[in-house]
């Protein structure tokens, strides 16, 4: 992983300068039949703003009415799952890798060889076979309110066995495993680190300290960000919103020092898309820069994984590096994700639904 962040890093000084490529590039032929669909519609699973935007922007490039609507990664995965190849959606804009790989293992993702796939940066931000494009990256840890732990006495957690110190009791906010791609990531990645025992047997250990399961897997950050809640685990850069756009000045970004995981975020058509000539445009336009640098500018603050975009600055500001990523299976992932969170919710027993928001 340390050889990709490097290249994703020499790719952002390398382009620094660089113009974005126009969206006209993208063959007029696409163009003409997406217009002739008229229509697209997206779930996305990035934050609402960057949705919205990206959303507009697709809508005033290309003369296509967009729709759109913000569920969790594994909500939209239940939910096509549910629709069985009549999908209520056209493509998907956002959310963590695995609930991707469920969906295009058992062929509910419709295979499109994108053109702009040439600027990915590395095979790693793809499937193989066109399922999925990755459009940012972001490395899984916890924000902590340095504040209200020093108010109260405590030390900043480092890794992860600190999270089940007794003396957090209350003060962790997570993610709903049953709705938040972010959740079962750290539900994965907890099972790869300490094998599947192991790992539920510590998730269930750390629910004694866990305040609030929120649905979404940012809002664990934006609740510290509040000083509502202590620790969020989570995705990194959701912290870095909390203190470039919300002004918590209090926040303090931990990559847990034994190893953690990471998320390539995606881009995909779903299989029997009503409006499959603009789903393949969408796919061309979330692999430009005039797509994805939108994220920078609302508060989305993501590795982006395109060798012609701009990075965002935050990303070197806040010295996230990729030392300690560990070697996650996405594999494993693909094939186990709902054995797993099965073992999970069974361990875990029916009194953690109500903590679930
Ligand atoms: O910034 C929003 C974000 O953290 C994305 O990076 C990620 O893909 C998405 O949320 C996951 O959301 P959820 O956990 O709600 O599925």
């Amino acid at each position: 992983m340390k050889r990709i962040f490097a290249v994703i890093l020499a790719a952002a000084v390398a382009f620094f300068c660089v113009p974005s490529v126009s969206a006209d590039e993208i063959d007029p032929e696409l163009i003409a039949a997406a217009q002739a669909d008229g229509e697209l519609i997206v779930y996305g699973s990035c934050e609402e703003d960057y949705l919205q935007a990206a959303c507009d922007r697709f809508e005033l490039l290309y003369n296509v009415r967009v729709t759109y609507r913000r569920l969790s990664s594994a909500e939209v995965q239940k939910r096509i799952e549910a629709e069985n190849g009549s999908p209520s959606a056209d493509v998907w804009f956002g959310g963590t890798t695995d609930p991707y790989n469920i969906c295009a293992g058992e062929g509910l993702l419709e295979p499109y060889e994108a053109v702009n796939a040439s600027h990915l940066l590395s095979p790693v931000f793809r499937d193989s076979e066109g399922a999925w494009y990755g459009i940012y990256m972001g490395i899984l840890g916890f924000t902590v309110n340095a504040a209200k732990l020093k108010a109260l006495n405590l030390e900043i957690p480092r890794d992860w066995p600190d999270l089940l110190k007794k003396e957090y009791r209350n003060l962790i906010w997570l993610s709903n495993y049953s709705t938040s791609g972010t959740a079962q990531l750290i539900l994965n990645t907890m099972v790869q680190k300490y094998g599947r025992e192991e790992g539920i047997r510590y998730l269930v250990d750390l629910d004694r300290n866990v305040q609030v399961y929120t649905r979404s897997g940012s809002a664990p950050a934006k609740n510290v960000g509040t000083g509502s809640g202590a620790i969020a685990v989570g995705f990194l850069h959701d912290g870095i919103s909390q203190i470039v756009d919300s002004g918590s000045e209090n926040l303090t970004l931990i990559i847990p020092s034994g190893g953690t995981s990471y998320e390539v975020g995606a881009t995909a058509i779903f299989k029997g898309a009503r409006h499959g000539s603009a789903a393949r445009l969408w796919i061309e336009y979330a692999l430009s820069p005039e797509c994805v640098e939108q994220a920078n500018e609302c508060g989305s603050y993501q590795f982006l994984v395109i060798d012609n975009a701009e990075q965002p600055p935050e990303i070197a500001r806040f010295g996230l590096s990729p030392d300690h990523m560990m070697d996650y299976d996405f594999e494993d992932a693909r094939s186990n994700t709902s054995a797993y969170l099965a073992d999970l919710l069974e361990a875990l027993g029916p009194a953690v639904d109500s903590r679930f928001q």
